[in-house]
């Protein structure tokens, strides 16, 4: 455990200014690596974000056989071995923290002809796993995991992945993504029907490699993504945007410190992750986006935040899917705003690095901000400005917690503690070093 104390910034004297570039997109990271491994030929990738997530992704993808080097201006060189030509890693593929490495990988390993073990830390060793395991085992592989289907598990692949059709019961880009990655390898077109649209990163970049993906829209609403199998992927160059979920805690911290200016470059600006600036902008936040260009593929723009008044807001549950990661940094907002927010569908944070619902809730009660939990919703009763602080975090191995209450130690009155800022590391490297460099207090004792 490694505790980390933010101590407040209340005062106009020590606003946060500057202009900063995030690391690269985990999301996007993951995917890069994944699908250089699956090309024939030298794929290079800049900005990649070099947290402990995607480096997970990096080991295991090497284990399987691809090859992957960074050079000394930080670029990643990946030679694949083509679709299908993963091979049979000889040690357990060990995700650490990442939820997403671990189902995007169990999806490649279900249609390879071999056996593969998977495992992570202890977090991840507690999420489900069989929204990934049922569409895998019907496209013909087999999962042997332990009870509640969690890690360790077994991947028994197959050597004649079939195409199926799958409706994705819960919102979920990784179970997406999983199937469309087994659908690579599988003749004819894998067809995944999504209720409600998830961050399409998957479909973007399997584009900008050369497959064929269709989308339509059925009759009941719902999107479908349809793959077409066994395409000969081509190597590619690629800038990886900055990460809009590190960025969240940025721009809160921005808001909620007395005459802050900060700029952020290059973030990626994909609709579907977009949900964080919408809600912003109704709680009142001066917020701009400038410069607006693409970047592998995905829109990007430069953030220009500045501190100002917030005031209570309601987030739909539709628009939950959009900002699932970013709920964290928008309660510490909401706690500092005037009113009260309510957010709602937050069903899926239940199952995240820990239970983000309950954890949210716990660290605002530590810092004597009022909030509940009512069935999947979060209300959180603002407190016009400061609030109190004073409390130690729990952060139960959860990065994204962890930088949410260290940035409402810098709007709070007493400094904020939190348990344990080493995970920081998975998703946001040099976060404290940054924030510290705008002017926040940020230790480690
Ligand atoms: C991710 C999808 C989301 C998100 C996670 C990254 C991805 O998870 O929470 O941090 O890269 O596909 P779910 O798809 O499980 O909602």
């Amino acid at each position: 455990m490694k505790p980390f104390v933010s101590t407040p910034l209340v005062s106009p004297a020590r606003a946060l200014a500057g202009t900063v570039t995030l690391p690269g997109d985990k999301s996007i990271s993951h995917r890069a690596l994944m699908l250089g491994a699956l090309s024939v030929g030298e794929t290079v990738v800049e900005g990649l974000l070099e947290g402990e997530d995607v480096l997970r992704t990096a080991a295991a993808l090497t284990a399987l056989g691809a090859e992957l080097a960074r050079d000394e201006r930080g670029l990643w060189h990946i030679h694949g071995r083509g679709v299908g030509g993963l091979a049979e890693p000889t040690e357990v593929l060990d995700l650490g923290n990442s939820g997403t490495a671990a189902r995007l990988l169990m999806g490649l390993a279900a249609s390879h002809p071999f056996v593969s073990f998977f495992t992570g830390d202890a977090s991840l060793r507690r999420r489900p796993m069989r929204r990934v395991a049922e569409p895998l085992e019907r496209m013909g592989a087999r999962l042997i995991a332990r009870e509640g289907c969690r890690l360790p598990l077994a991947v028994v692949g197959t050597a004649e992945p079939l195409p199926i059709t799958y409706r994705v019961p819960v919102p979920s880009a990784q179970v997406k993504s999983a199937v469309l990655l087994a659908g690579l390898n599988a003749p004819g077109v894998t067809t995944v029907i999504e209720p409600v649209a998830t961050r399409d990163h998957s479909e973007r970049m399997l584009r900008a490699f050369g497959a064929v993906v269709e989308l339509s829209e059925r009759d009941d609403g719902a999107s479908a993504v349809m793959l077409t199998g066994q395409p000969e992927l081509k190597p590619q160059r690629l800038a990886v945007p900055a990460d809009i979920s590190s960025a969240a805690f940025v721009l809160v911290a921005s808001l909620l410190v007395p005459g802050s200016r900060v700029s952020l470059k290059g973030v990626g600006v994909n609709p579907l992750r977009c949900g964080l600036l919408t809600t912003l902008a109704e709680m009142g936040a001066e917020l701009s986006l400038e410069n607006k260009r693409e970047q592998a593929g995905e829109p990007v723009a430069d953030l220009v935040i500045a501190a100002g008044r917030l005031e209570g807001v309601h987030v739909p549950a539709a628009r939950a899917p959009s900002m699932i990661d970013e709920y964290p940094a928008l309660a510490v907002a909401a706690a500092v705003a005037r009113g009260t927010s309510r957010f709602d569908g937050l069903a899926e944070l239940r199952v995240k690095e820990s239970d983000r619902l309950s954890a949210i809730a716990a660290g605002l009660a530590a810092n004597g901000v009022n909030a509940e939990i009512e069935g999947d919703s979060l209300i959180v009763h603002g407190s016009a400005g400061p609030v109190a602080g004073g409390g130690q975090v729990e952060t139960r191995m959860d990065h994204r917690i962890a930088m949410a209450f260290l940035v409402l130690g810098l709007g709070a009155k007493a400094p904020v503690a939190v348990d344990d800022g080493a995970m920081i590391d998975t998703s946001f490297p040099g976060f404290v070093a940054l924030m510290n460099g705008l002017g926040a207090r940020i230790a480690a004792p």
